[in-house]
């Protein structure tokens, strides 16, 4: 490719704005149109952006738009049929976590994906994680020996559902954040969740009206005999130091790593109402720049396409953790284990 990446965003929300962000301080990469379907939003986003394009249809803006590659950024549910169309249009895709909800969803992106030919990634970034990716790079190097069992906590306060989410309750927080635990899960053991066995509860956002699962608490048991739990919840109380609530433990059979990211106290903030730990891992912005784990997936996707190298998720990564979430679902309504139908 000689000249710029050409990126289309559907989806001017929260973080489709950040999209932007990191497209446009990209010096090979330059944002050429962005949709939303709420009336003005697109437009909103474009004026702010300096974005040259605004759509309320994303099938007329893949079709007028000319980009290279579109970033899909519409709510958990909503994200195979804009991702099945940009691929017969073929263009590539970046899609924002989760990969899709519904296991026919799962199967159509698929086929769509391979059929047109089109290069796509899921932003599962957690794999970006300094921390996470040092402690993997230690797996890799053997030094904790054979991985024989892991634990995962990853919640959110409250506000993320009650305040943040307009749509949270048309998911789960094992799609908004659990995909990115059973994705981390699946890297470190490298390889696929068999079994799991789930719990849940719910009450405290349903009275806070927002109909959603409060917390999930499931085991897995990996197909070559690896264990792990993991837990996700969007009920922390507000008045945490940080939105989310990190802890990672990885045990080998020579080693063991822990991570503490939600409590790493670099910085404390103090006001009248609130401590405050500011995020320096996550996303924030040096000089008016984008940077964090979070933003560095979505850069090293137009790396990889520029590049033509292999992107560090795969859509089968993206899949199977989709699948394995349906099963984790099943299983927290039916009190039973479920195994994971690929
Ligand atoms: N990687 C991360 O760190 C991270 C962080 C936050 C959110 N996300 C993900 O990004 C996605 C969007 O989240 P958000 O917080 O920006 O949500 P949001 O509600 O702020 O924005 C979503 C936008 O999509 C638009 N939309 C919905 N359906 C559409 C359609 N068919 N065509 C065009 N526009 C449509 C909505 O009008 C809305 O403006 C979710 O999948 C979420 O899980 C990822």
């Amino acid at each position: 490719m000689n000249s710029k990446l050409k990126m289309a965003i559907v989806g001017a929300g929260i973080w489709g704005e950040n999209h932007a962000k990191i497209y446009k301080a990209h010096p090979f990469c330059e944002v050429v149109a962005v949709c939303d379907q709420k009336k003005g939003k697109a437009r909103e986003l474009a004026d702010k952006m300096g974005i040259p394009q605004a759509y309320e249809n994303y099938e007329e803006m893949f079709k007028k738009c000319g980009c290279d590659a579109v970033a899909i950024v519409t709510p958990d549910f909503a994200h195979a049929d804009i991702a099945i169309k940009a691929a017969e249009n073929r263009k590539h895709v970046l899609v924002e976590k989760p990969l899709a909800t519904t296991r026919e969803d799962v199967f159509a992106m698929r086929e769509a994906f391979e059929k047109n030919k089109v290069r796509v990634m899921v932003d599962l970034h957690n794999r970006w994680s300094p921390a996470f990716n040092v402690a993997h790079q230690s797996v890799e190097k053997g030094e904790l020996g054979a991985v024989y069992s892991g634990y995962m906590r990853l919640n959110d306060i409250k506000w993320v559902a009650t305040d943040m989410l307009p749509w949270a309750a048309q998911s789960s927080i094992l799609w908004f954040l659990g995909s990115h635990s059973l994705d981390t899960l699946r890297w470190f053991f490298n390889d696929e969740v068999k079994r799991v066995y789930a719990v849940s509860r719910e009450g405290l956002l349903k009275g806070l009206g927002v109909d959603t699962v409060d917390t999930y608490l499931t085991t897995l048991e990996f197909r070559n005999g690896g264990i792990a739990q993991m837990e996700n919840g969007w009920i922390t109380p507000n008045a945490n130091p940080c939105v989310n609530d990190i802890k990672f433990n990885i045990l080998g059979d020579k080693g063991m790593i822990s991570l503490d990211l939600s409590n790493h106290n670099l910085i404390q903030k103090y006001t009248d109402e609130k401590v405050i730990v500011p995020d320096m891992v996550v996303q924030h912005s040096i000089f008016g720049v984008p940077k964090g784990f979070a933003f560095e997936s979505i850069r090293s996707f137009v790396d990889c396409i520029l590049s033509g190298e292999e992107f560090h998720v795969s859509v089968e990564d993206a899949a199977n953790t989709s699948l394995a979430i349906l099963a984790i679902m099943e299983s927290a309504r039916t009190r039973m284990p479920v195994d994971v139908q690929y």
